[in-house]
């Protein structure tokens, strides 16, 4: 990789879209997709480690993805908490931490029994912070900060915008400096709606089952190629 990566992102946030029509390319039902997409997912976190990226959130399961039928839902949360058991040993070999976005409302018991422990396991590491952006919902995320900050019975000027990130998923961590979006759509899907208020945006047609390494270094060098100005002029950067 070449040294334009200087200012690499801290954090890279995913949107993995188009497992479903990846299968039907392919042939295959849905969870097919799924289940290549899970492959890609591993991949890009370790290719994220191996770049010293300390922060991955990735697009796992929205509060609307409850609407899609319960045979999907289902497969999707087996899938997820299979690939915990599995990779256990892979996460503490590469010094890996699990975190979760989202809540454990209506998840079945098992999947919360092996993300709990998942979370537990990998807590004391420190190379890169992977969260799962799991049922969650961006506005939820709000909403919830809001009721939060009322149950404190904080005072209207205590509740500077610092006060405010502490009631939310994202706490001590840096806002996302990109988010990529696979399978062409241009849109966030209630992700990360109060970080990405100054995020890069990148949208790629590559469906997420075919996403590989050589396609996030491509967009981490159009990131480091970007002039992040803030409100500034490019004389003030
Ligand atoms: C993204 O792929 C994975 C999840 C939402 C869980 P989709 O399942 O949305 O794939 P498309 O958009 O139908 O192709
Ligand atoms: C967003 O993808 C959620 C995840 C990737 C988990 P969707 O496929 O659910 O988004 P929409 O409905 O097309 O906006
Ligand atoms: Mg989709």
């Amino acid at each position: 990789m070449s040294d334009k990566l200087k200012k690499k992102p801290q954090h890279i946030a995913i949107i993995m879209d188009g497992n479903g029509r990846w299968a039907k390319e392919h042939g295959e039902l849905r969870s097919f997709g799924h289940k290549s997409g899970v492959k890609t997912a591993k991949n890009i976190v370790l290719a994220c480690k191996e770049l010293n990226i300390p922060y991955l959130t990735l697009y796992t399961f929205s509060k609307e993805n409850w609407g899609r039928p319960k045979s999907e839902i289902n497969f999707l949360f087996k899938l997820l908490s299979n690939f915990f058991k599995k990779e256990l040993n892979t996460l503490s070999q590469n010094d890996i931490k699990i975190n979760i976005f989202g809540d454990m409302v209506n998840i079945p018991q098992s999947v919360k029994k092996a993300l709990t422990y998942t979370l537990e396991k990998t807590k004391i590491y420190k190379s890169i912070t992977v969260n799962l952006a799991f049922n969650y919902s961006g506005r939820e995320e709000i909403l919830q900060a809001v009721k939060s900050i009322l149950i404190d019975k904080k005072k209207p000027q205590d509740i500077t915008e610092n006060v405010f990130r502490n009631y939310l998923y994202s706490k001590e961590q840096p806002d996302p400096d990109i988010i990529i979006r696979t399978s062409g759509e241009k849109r966030l899907s209630n992700y990360l709606i109060f970080q990405s208020a100054y995020s890069e945006l990148y949208f790629t047609k590559t469906l997420w089952p075919d996403f590989t390494k050589d396609e996030l270094y491509s967009i981490i060098e159009d990131y480091c190629l970007r002039t992040r100005k803030f409100g500034l002029i490019e004389e003030q950067i």
